[in-house]
């Protein structure tokens, strides 16, 4: 069967990353976290010391692209995808809410864009694979031939952040986290360079009501109509 192109993209905590991994490992295609490319920047400029008060030392930042090289390698045990940052396990810390107060601020530049759009197109090189994110299916990989745009409430997407972050033992704020996703909406959708935006070829999925399963049932019965046609 010819192999395709997923792209799936939202807003921020809807459950794609979870849903792009679910999907991959059913189809027997490869995962990958756009997002946690732009956290891997976000946590470089803090382990860096270019953040200038709450702001990122964008000249410098610019000066060190080249030197941030983002790769993913899949966990023995659970077949997760780890992100290593210079060769470097940082999958635990990238997901933290001080990485997530940053991170909106660093994908919005775009000279990052550009770099880290040049790396996820060579991962798509040979099709096969379920990337997650804001831009792939409109900037990345604009010929994908599957296209999912995902979306949830605000208040169900701060849930499950919180279920997400108290699940893994960290301390967290259901209010903070609610402020963080609106303000994360707000400077995705408003910034210059690939905003986020449904692709007009997009299938809309609003899954504030729908259990994993169901969500699983419909991405698989959306994937082999479009590969029978392939
Ligand atoms: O998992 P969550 O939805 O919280 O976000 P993420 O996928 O880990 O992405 C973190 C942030 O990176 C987003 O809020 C966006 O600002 C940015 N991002 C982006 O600009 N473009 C992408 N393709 C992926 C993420």
């Amino acid at each position: 069967m010819k192999k395709i192109i997923i792209a799936i993209d939202g807003f921020s905590s809807c459950g794609k990353s979870t849903m792009a991994k679910a999907l991959a490992r059913n189809i027997g295609y490869l995962y990958f976290d756009s997002g946690a490319m732009y956290r891997a920047v976000a946590l470089y400029c803090m382990q860096n010391g270019i953040i200038e008060g709450e702001k990122i030392d964008t000249y410098a930042l610019r000066s060190k692209i080249e030197d941030i090289h983002i790769t993913f390698e899949a966990d023995q045990e659970t077949k997760n995808s780890i992100t290593f940052l210079n060769g470097v396990n940082v999958e635990h810390e990238i997901r933290s809410l001080e990485v997530s107060r940053l991170v909106s601020q660093v994908a919005a530049l775009d000279f990052v864009r550009e770099a880290m759009v040049e790396q996820q197109r060579r991962m798509g090189k040979s099709k096969g694979i379920v990337m997650d994110g804001r831009d792939i299916g409109t900037t990345v990989f604009p010929d994908a031939e599957m296209k999912v745009f995902v979306t949830a409430s605000a208040e169900v997407r701060a849930k499950r952040r919180y279920d997400e972050l108290t699940a893994r033992g960290d301390n967290a704020d259901y209010n903070d986290i609610l402020e963080n996703v609106l303000q994360r909406d707000h400077i995705d959708q408003t910034r210059e360079v690939s905003p986020l935006k449904k692709a007009d070829d997009a299938m809309l999925l609003d899954n504030s009501d729908l259990t994993r399963e169901e969500q699983m049932d419909w991405l698989i019965e959306e994937f082999n109509k479009i590969t029978a046609e392939c």
